[in-house]
């Protein structure tokens, strides 16, 4: 039973941040003092990991050599057939890391992952390149095309960081009790996972494939709303707006079409988020529901050539530089995050 005030912790303030603010009537995202649209696509990951970190330069390079020598010591933890597990099992393997070497193990975890899926040996990184176009280069075997590395760059500069998300709230909690940065970022993996928050990308690419022209989008999506079902990669729970990293990655598609990377899903992608966005206004008139950051990621990644059970661990490996920053951001504070609970059970003085 939801109660008053219980409901999610809806618009209940449990931090001060100077890391991202979401303004979610005005649809802004600010992170590390400038709008999401002046960094993604803007200013490389790291040089925005070093804004976050308060570093002044941050070179992942090395960092994923080492964490590439690591991956003997996981076991059979990238074995496992779910991406965001092996992340889950491959970074509990780990202690005493810091940021740059956490950020770094999640870009190389990941590749690693994918390529033992496909039955072929993990790539070695190359330090000199920039980590987006090495984590693409890790997971492909080769380097790619240079607007391809742009636009997965974009993407890890677009969802570094988010605000009180669930993710970054639970590597703060995990925080707060003086525990060790990586045990902060497992639990932060595991509330990625969930499809209500990291999990939706590959479902919308699995919702624009099930509909396939955009003259079917209307029947389809009434159809799944008839019964019951959410549209994954709409609405949000903060946005009252359109997500502005939705136009972030729209215009990232926009620029990969500019330099000859066609989207073959961008125009479906646009027909049914404009029946999407009806159909839900008219079915909760009270609340908009708009394109989340999801509904983009998944037809950027897909027209980049990754694969959609790539998706959740490449949120990972943008965001956990974002849980990274918040975690020492909460440590300074040095304050447990210790909520108080209604207790809406029977009081043992009724049976007295
Ligand atoms: N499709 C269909 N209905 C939706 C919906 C969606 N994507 N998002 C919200 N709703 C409905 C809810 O079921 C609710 O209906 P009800 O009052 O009849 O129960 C109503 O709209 C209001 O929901 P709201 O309070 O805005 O949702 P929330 O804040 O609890 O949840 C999300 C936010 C993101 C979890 C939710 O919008 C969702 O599940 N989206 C799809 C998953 C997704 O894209 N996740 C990625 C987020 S970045």
């Amino acid at each position: 039973m939801n109660l008053p005030g219980t409901d999610g912790l809806e618009g209940v303030v449990v931090a001060n941040t100077r890391l991202s603010h979401v303004d979610g009537a005005r649809g802004q995202l600010v992170i590390a003092d400038r709008n999401v649209e002046a960094l993604a696509g803007e200013v490389p990951f790291e040089q925005v990991c070093a804004l976050l970190w308060r570093a002044s330069e941050v070179d992942l390079g090395p960092e994923r050599v080492r964490a590439f020598a690591l991956l003997p010591s996981l076991g059979d933890a990238l074995g496992l057939p779910d991406g965001m597990e092996a992340l889950r099992a491959g970074l509990a393997h780990l202690s005493h890391l810091r940021a740059p070497a956490l950020t770094a193990a999640v870009g190389v975890f990941a590749a690693a992952w994918f390529r033992r899926q496909q039955g072929l040996p993990a790539v070695p990184p190359d330090p000199s390149l920039p980590h987006a176009a090495d984590v693409l280069r890790m997971v492909r075997g080769a380097r790619a095309q240079a607007p391809r590395e742009q636009a997965l760059d974009t993407y890890l500069v677009a969802v570094i960081d988010h605000g009180l998300n669930a993710s970054t709230f639970a590597a703060r909690v995990i925080a707060s009790t003086q525990s060790d940065l990586v045990s902060a970022v497992v639990g932060a993996l595991g509330a990625l996972k969930g499809p209500l928050h990291g999990g939706a990308p590959g479902p919308v690419l699995d919702m624009l494939e099930a509909v396939g022209t955009p003259a079917r989008a209307v029947a389809w999506l009434e159809e799944q709303l008839a019964l019951g079902h959410r549209i994954m990669g709409m609405g949000h729970r903060i946005y009252r707006v359109r997500d502005p990293r939705a136009a972030v990655l729209e215009r990232a598609l926009d620029r990969l079409e500019a330099q000859g990377v066609h989207s073959e899903n961008l125009t479906l992608a646009r027909a049914v988020e404009r029946a999407a966005t009806q159909a839900l206004a008219q079915r909760h008139p009270e609340r908009a529901l708009r394109a989340n950051v999801e509904f983009y990621t998944a037809v950027l990644l897909d027209t980049v050539g990754l694969d959609r059970r790539l998706f959740s661990p490449l949120f990972a490996t943008g965001r956990v530089a974002g849980w990274c920053a918040h975690v020492e951001e909460q440590q300074a504070t040095g304050r447990l995050i210790r909520p108080a609970s209604r207790y809406v059970g029977v009081l043992p003085e009724a049976f007295a």
